[in-house]
C-alpha cells in the first residue's frame, strides 16, 4: 500500500474502503472482509447511517486501532459550533473509538464556518488527527484555506475518468490541501466499466478497468475511496499498486474527460434546496 503524508505530517493510506450505500445489516461483514483482505483506511459519514456497524466491523476484525485510518463526515443538520462538537462525540461513540484520524465537513452549505471552528478546536485538543472538508469546489476550498484559522488537510470531491478535476487539483496543491476522490468508478455510470479507452489500457497491462482507474488516481497522488460489497472486488481493487500507467495511458485517459459531474453540481440552486429539504424529510 502506498501512502500520502498530509500537510500536518499524518500518514494516510492512498486507497480507502468507502461504506456509502452499504446497507446497515451488511456493513459489519463488508468491513470485516475488507480488513481481512488488507484495507486499513475506512471512510464513512454521519449521513450514511452506518457508523455503528463500521465500528462493530472494525472491532470484530481484530486489527489494532493504531493500525487503522478512520474518517467520518459531519452532516449539515449538525452544522454550527456546538452541534458539530456534540456530533463528533456521538460519532466517536458509535465508532467505538476515542479519536478519529480524519473528520470532514460533508457539504459546503449552512454554518460550515462555525462547524469548522469546532473541528479546529477538536484537532487542537487531539480528538481529531486531521480535519477537512468535502465537496468544496475551487472557490469554496480557497475561502476555507484563506478565511479560517487552519488550512483544511483534505478536500474529498468527486474524481473519476469522466470528471478528472485537474484544475481543482492544481488549486488544492497550491493551497496545501490533499485531494481525495469519491466515486472513482462514477458508480459505473456512463459505461465506465466497458469504456473502450479504459478497456484497451487494461488489456495492455493485463488488468481490469477498475484497477486501471484506481492506478490512474493513485499515480496522480490522489487518495481514493472505493466501495464494493464483494470480497473478490475488494481484493482486485487493493491489488492496483503493482503496475504503472505510462504517459500514453495517462494521455489517453485525459481524452475521455467530460469536465462534468456524473452526479450533480453542488452549485446548482435546485440542489442546494434539495439538501436543505432533505434535513426535514430524512430527519437528519
Ligand atoms: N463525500 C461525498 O459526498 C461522497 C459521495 C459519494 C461517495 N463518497 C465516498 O466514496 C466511496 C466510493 O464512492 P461510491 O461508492 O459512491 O462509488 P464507486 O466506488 O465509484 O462505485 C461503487 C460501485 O462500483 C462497483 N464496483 C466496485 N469495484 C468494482 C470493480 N472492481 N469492478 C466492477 N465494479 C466494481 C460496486 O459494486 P459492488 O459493491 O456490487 O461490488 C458499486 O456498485 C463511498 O463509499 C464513500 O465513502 C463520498
Amino acid at each position: 500500500m502506498e501512502h500520502v503524508v498530509l500537510s500536518n505530517g499524518v500518514k494516510i493510506p492512498k486507497l480507502g474502503f468507502g461504506v456509502f450505500q452499504i446497507p446497515r445489516e451488511k456493513t459489519a461483514q463488508a468491513v470485516m472482509d475488507a480488513a481481512q483482505v488488507g484495507y486499513r483506511h475506512f471512510d464513512t459519514a454521519q449521513s450514511y447511517m452506518n457508523e455503528l456497524e463500521l465500528g462493530i466491523g472494525l472491532k470484530e476484525s481484530g486489527v489494532k486501532r493504531e493500525d487503522l485510518f478512520v474518517t467520518s463526515k459531519i452532516w449539515i443538520s449538525n452544522y454550527g459550533y456546538e452541534k458539530t462538537k456534540e456530533s463528533v462525540y456521538t460519532s466517536l461513540e458509535k465508532l467505538h473509538t476515542d479519536y478519529l484520524d480524519l473528520m470532514l465537513l460533508h457539504q459546503p452549505y449552512g454554518d460550515w464556518f462555525g462547524s469548522y471552528r469546532a473541528l479546529v478546536d477538536l484537532y487542537n485538543e487531539g480528538v481529531l488527527r486531521a480535519i477537512g472538508v468535502s465537496n468544496f469546489y475551487p472557490d469554496r476550498i480557497t475561502e476555507a484555506a484563506l478565511f479560517t484559522d487552519m488550512v483544511p488537510h483534505v478536500n474529498q470531491v468527486e474524481v473519476n475518468p469522466f470528471n478528472q478535476q485537474w484544475v481543482a487539483q492544481d488549486n488544492m496543491k497550491e493551497l496545501g490541501v490533499q485531494m481525495e476522490a469519491w466515486a472513482p468508478f462514477a458508480e459505473g455510470k456512463n459505461g465506465l466499466f466497458t469504456n473502450p479507452v479504459l478497456e484497451q489500457i487494461g488489456k495492455k497491462h493485463n488488468r481490469s478497468v477498475g484497477q486501471v482507474v484506481l492506478r490512474w488516481l493513485t499515480q496522480r497522488d490522489i487518495i481514493v475511496l472505493a466501495k464494493s460489497v464483494r470480497k473478490e472486488r475488494m481484493e482486485e481493487n487493493l491489488n492496483s499498486f503493482d503496475f504503472n500507467l505510462d504517459a500514453d495511458d495517462m494521455a489517453a485517459i485525459k481524452s475521455i474527460d467530460t469536465n462534468t459531474s456524473m452526479f450533480f453540481d453542488h452549485r446548482d440552486p435546485a440542489m442546494v434546496r434539495r439538501f436543505h429539504d432533505w434535513i426535514a424529510e430524512r430527519g437528519i
